[in-house]
């Protein structure tokens, strides 16, 4: 899967991004508006491990944000299961010298509507954690709409925050 952007390119991931990805995961600033399982540090081993779960998965939902041919970042999707099988959670993250300028904005449209295009779905949306102003001024460019604060339903780094709960429907 291939999608040519203006300042990015969405693409399937690759055995050769392994040192990209350590590079430009490894950053607490990346770490700490994610789930744990998004480690910091951010090692090889997690670069592989990650690298492993991807490749080959079917469906494709997991994908690299290059730059000129070097990953960046990642976005993804998550089908859901059982009665929710026509919703997905979209996540992503940057290298923290590319922020601000509009990559992610463009990669998450581009995203939202290949995966409305390419699956059943009814709902795509986004957890994102209290005070996450980038995240959710994302979301909210690429059209999604705020939906309600899930009060004290994450717990990371020992901090118990709030969840902003963002969505696109499509009928
Ligand atoms: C969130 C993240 C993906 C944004 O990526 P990005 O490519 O810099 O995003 P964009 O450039 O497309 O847009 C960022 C917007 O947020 C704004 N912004 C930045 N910091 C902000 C803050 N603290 N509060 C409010 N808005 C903020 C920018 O000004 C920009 O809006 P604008 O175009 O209206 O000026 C990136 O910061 C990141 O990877 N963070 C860590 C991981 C993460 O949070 N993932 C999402 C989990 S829900």
């Amino acid at each position: 899967m291939k999608l040519v952007l203006a300042s990015c390119t969405v693409r399937s991931w690759e055995w050769g991004d392994l040192d990209a990805v350590v590079r430009h995961a490894n950053n607490r600033k990346v770490s700490i508006n994610l789930r744990d399982r998004f480690p910091y540090p951010y090692t090889v081993n997690d670069a592989r491990s990650w690298l492993e779960s991807v490749g080959g998965r079917l469906p494709e939902t997991n994908f690299a944000i290059t730059v000129g041919d070097e990953a960046v970042g990642g976005i993804g999707f998550t089908l859901q299961p059982d009665v929710g099988y026509r919703s997905a959670e979209i996540g992503y993250w940057l290298g923290q010298e590319f922020w601000g300028r509009g990559i992610t904005t463009e990669a998450l449209i581009a995203l939202t509507d290949y995966a409305f295009s390419t699956f059943d779905l009814s709902r795509l949306y986004a957890h994102v954690f209290e005070g996450n102003g980038a995240s959710a001024r994302v979301l909210e460019k690429a059209g999604y709409t705020f939906e309600g604060r899930m009060r004290k339903s994450v717990t990371k780094e020992g901090r118990t925050i709030d969840q902003l709960m963002y969505a696109m429907i499509r009928d």
